[in-house]
């Protein structure tokens, strides 16, 4: 095919005869690096010299970016999309894959624009338009600024970028209330591999399906997403309630692993456990004197007590989490800040069945090794469970009791040894707690460990996309397959741990 050999001299030119030349940098141009570094959050995976893109096309808006796919179809150059820079493997600005490859960064960090409440329905379905480039720090900003009581369900972190979260699904603190972020998503803008730009009615429901949750780079660069908004009370409660292991925070913990999943859906309580000490990380849609009876009664192990309360708007709950500082401004929200100064490595699971006291008692001795990290554990149930499995591409609804993200850190430029191979370790013996056959993951705690793909004839194989696909897709994995057959048949939009296509038999 005319894309086998890549032409970048060809690429080049067609991408200055589309796209303003400013908006261009190639690898001479004196401040690549800094537009390469410009959102990657772990420097481990900052590509070095011959993981690089050729340029990066900083879109400014969607003709720019259908003219990059246009341009990369015609020389046989692939694209990485960017929109935040989070990927835990660095998978928008950088390529492994075997052999190396000419390819470009489509960086949509300028297509940031957030439009709250322009449709006819307002404001009784509230809804926003959302470009992919904006940070969740900024779409939360955007929807509650001026109403309190309006909101978004989506992760924690404020510089994620909402292009690549809700491409992969999107769990946080309203999850167990609302849902993920893509149980919210009801349209989409997205170019596809001919360089088309497609709303919902254009590129029809088996895609518009399998964006919301099916992972990052699959599909076509979305460049918009329209949300539905959910109503908050313009006064919530957040709390952290800190206990360490002489404390007893393994009962608690045990207790948890019924009550978390299980609590009124008003209420969320995540755990944080880093060496010998947890955190119960809380937010209760609602009063304080209305939180402390209701978990006096359900989850007395806890101990909450009133003077645990923070009562604040929702955006300013979202700043303290971020922040551990109730009294952080919301305009932190908007700060884009990263950082090159901390590796990590994270890994993820998922559990349907508690764990007794005397195994977590055996899981707290790693705690105290070499190199040890740190879980976040986020309780399901609630709305999250009860969304068919098939509804969307993220599987782990009915059943799932909490998802556990490992993270291991260590400083830039450090040996990072010790804390690899905690990590590593600790995820096998945690094995035998956790879901089987298969063992599952969560495709926006991206770890290229569980697999990757193999190219032949220059398409990615379904079998080697199998092995890590199931995991993050379960049964949803062969609908994926489906339906990038017969989107991007040629596998245009590839990476690492991209649906591979799957052909009809005969
Ligand atoms: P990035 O730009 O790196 O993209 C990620 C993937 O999506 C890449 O494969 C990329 O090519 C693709 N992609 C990006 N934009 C696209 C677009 N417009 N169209 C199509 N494909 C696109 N998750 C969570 O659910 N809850 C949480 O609380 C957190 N917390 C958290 C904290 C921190 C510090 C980090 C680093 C990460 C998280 N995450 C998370 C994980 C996060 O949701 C995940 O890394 C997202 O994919 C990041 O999206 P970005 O746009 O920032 O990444």
């Amino acid at each position: 095919s005319a894309a086998a050999t890549p032409d970048s001299d060809g690429f080049l030119q067609c991408l200055w005869g589309n796209i303003p030349s400013g908006l261009i940098y190639t690898q001479g141009a004196s401040n690549f690096t800094d537009v390469l570094a410009s959102s990657v959050r772990n420097p481990r995976v900052f590509p070095g010299d011959t993981a690089r893109p050729l340029c990066i096309v900083t879109a400014a808006d969607a003709t720019h970016v259908q003219a990059a796919v246009r341009c990369g179809r015609a020389h046989g150059v692939r694209l990485r999309v960017r929109s935040g820079g989070h990927d835990y493997e660095g998978l928008s600005s950088r390529s492994v894959l075997p052999g190396g490859e000419a390819f470009a960064v489509v960086d949509l960090a300028a297509l940031r624009a957030v439009a709250v409440g322009s449709d006819a329905v307002w404001p009784l379905a509230p809804t926003a338009w959302v470009e992919s480039g904006a940070t969740l720090g900024e779409l939360y900003y955007a929807v509650a600024k001026n109403n309190s009581e309006l909101a978004f369900p989506a992760g924690i972190c404020p510089t994620i970028g909402v292009g690549g979260h809700l491409s992969g699904g999107g769990i946080g603190m309203l999850m167990r209330k609302f849902g993920l972020a893509v149980d919210n998503v009801v349209d989409a803008r997205l170019v596809n591999a001919d360089g088309d730009l497609l709303d919902r009615a254009g590129m029809g429901e088996d895609l518009f399906w399998a964006i919301r949750g099916g992972g990052g780079g699959n599909f076509g660069i979305v460049v918009a997403w329209k949300v539905s908004l959910v109503k908050v009370p313009s006064t919530v409660t957040a709390f952290n309630v800190m206990r360490t292991v002489d404390q007893g925070a393994i009962d608690v913990l045990t207790r948890w692993q019924e009550v978390g999943p299980t609590l009124p859906v008003d209420i969320n309580i995540r755990v944080i456990v880093m060496g010998q000490q947890l955190t119960f990380q809380s937010l209760y849609l609602g009063k304080c004197a209305d939180v402390v009876p209701m978990l006096s009664t359900l989850f007395p192990e806890l101990g909450m007590r009133s003077s645990d309360c923070l009562e604040m708007t929702w955006l300013q709950s979202v700043a303290f989490f971020d922040s551990w500082n109730p009294n952080a401004p919301v305009e932190s929200l908007l700060n884009r800040r990263t950082g090159l100064s901390t590796f990590t490595k994270n890994k993820s699971d998922y559990v349907k069945q508690a764990i007794p006291k005397e195994e977590w008692q055996k899981i707290f001795g790693w705690f105290a090794m070499n190199g040890a990290g740190m879980l976040i554990l986020e309780p399901h149930g609630g709305f999250v469970g009860t969304v068919p499995a098939p509804a969307t591409p993220y599987p782990h609804r009915t059943g799932v009791l909490y998802n556990i993200q490992y993270i291991v850190f260590w400083p830039s430029g450090g040996d990072g040894t010790a804390a690899t191979s905690w990590i590593g370790s600790f995820y096998d013996f945690m094995g035998q707690y956790v879901s089987n056959n298969p063992r599952e993951a969560y495709v926006n705690y991206r770890d290229l460990d569980i697999g990757q793909n193999e190219v032949v004839n220059d398409v990615s194989t379904f079998d080697s996309g199998r092995v890590w696909g199931e995991r993050y897709f379960a049964g949803n994995f062969r609908r994926l397959a489906a339906v990038k057959a017969a989107v991007d048949p040629t596998d245009f939009f590839r990476n690492e741990q991209s649906i591979p296509p799957l052909f009809q038999q005969g």
